[in-house]
């Protein structure tokens, strides 16, 4: 007889990275390497905040985290990052190619919890048109992922793409969040339509925020090591910025330094200093709050509960301030 998948090693691997259990299958005694739960708390937060109840968006609020998370054991491998949330990362402890197999499992648990949304009183035209929009917007992250990748060995990117690869990479993702959450509560076409504008800022304000902290994040904090974005040569705003602003041996450094497949310590440093001499970790933060900002406006059209504004406002506001 065929085991379980579920009693089966790959289910350890998606476990652990969940962090619910240790790499013995322990379970683990408290939350610290569970992530922020983000996505689903937008999805949530979008059905409760327009129609008092936020369980009808449970399943394809499980749905969006257990797709983030297979986005995130791949996107470990792609980037060659061996810690996050605290604890090494699943290629690191148990290589590559099963890795690669808990992410596509972590998709199939993705796309499995969606369809429970149907179980939800949901009308099944509806339930479609769910499941299409997560299936797009996942489709849309790995494209973004493509880019992230591509960026590495290029110098001439400019904020503008810089901008159209997060809101794929990231953007998406959060968007469909918000979108599935608002759909599953209202038809009302031009609700869903600001929650999704909202989603698009808000990503965009997440994204630019994390290019920050993995520079100049504390690592305790954020339960990873910072400066591996420039190591691999990743051309998040900090960079682009000075790739735009610097001039001069400046500007010829940055060539010299990015034309080169490694980079060695003493590039990360010299990168470092450029991104001081141009401004770019004050610059960057101003362009996290004014997406931040444009967020916000993006909601006024809806008239929400008081509740629910209070809160949009709060989650805004830790999005673009966090440090983990
Ligand atoms: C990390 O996302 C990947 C990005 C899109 C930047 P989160 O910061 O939401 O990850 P967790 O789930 O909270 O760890
Ligand atoms: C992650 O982007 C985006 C996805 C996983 C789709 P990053 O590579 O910038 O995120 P972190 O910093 O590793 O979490
Ligand atoms: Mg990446
Ligand atoms: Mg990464």
């Amino acid at each position: 007889m065929v085991p379980s998948i579920k009693t089966s090693e790959a289910y350890l691997l998606l476990r652990y990275h969940l962090g619910w259990v240790d790499q013995q299958g322990r379970e683990m005694e408290t939350p610290i390497s569970q992530g922020k739960a983000l996505r689903p708390t937008l999805c949530l937060f979008a059905c409760d905040a327009l129609a008092n109840d936020y369980s009808r968006a449970l399943p394809a609020a499980a749905a969006l985290e257990l797709i983030h998370n297979f986005s995130l054991i791949h996107d470990d491998i792609q980037d060659q990052d061996i810690e996050r949330r605290h604890q090494p990362t699943v290629w690191h402890v148990w290589g590559m190619p099963k890795a690669l197999s808990a992410g596509n499992a972590l998709q199939c648990a993705g796309d499995m919890a969606l369809l429970d949304v149907g179980s939800k009183d949901v009308a099944a035209e509806t339930v479609l048109r769910v499941s299409s929009i997560l299936t797009e917007s996942y489709l849309e992250m790995i494209q973004g992922q493509c880019m992230d990748l591509d960026f590495e060995s290029r110098t001439d990117i400019k904020a503008n793409e810089y901008l159209h690869m997060i809101a794929c990479k990231t953007g998406a993702l959060i968007r469909c969040g918000l979108e599935i959450g608002a759909l599953l509560a209202t038809e009302d076409a031009a609700t869903v339509q600001a929650f999704a504008k909202f989603g698009s800022h808000l990503g965009q304000a997440f994204q630019i925020r994390d290019d920050y902290l993995g520079i100049w994040g504390d690592e305790a904090t954020l339960g990873k090591a910072t400066g591996n974005d420039i190591r691999r040569r990743k051309k998040s705003y900090p960079v682009v910025f000075a790739l735009e602003k610097a001039s001069g041996h400046a500007m010829d450094e940055l060539l010299r330094i990015y034309a080169q497949e490694e980079l060695e310590e003493d590039d990360v440093e010299r990168v470092l200093a450029v991104l001081d001499e141009v401004g770019s970790q004050e610059h960057s933060q101003r362009l996290t709050e004014a997406a931040a900002a444009q967020a916000l406006e993006a909601l006024k059209p809806v008239s929400l509960p008081e509740w629910a504004q209070t809160e949009a406002e709060e989650l805004v506001d830790f999005l673009s301030r966090r440090e983990y």
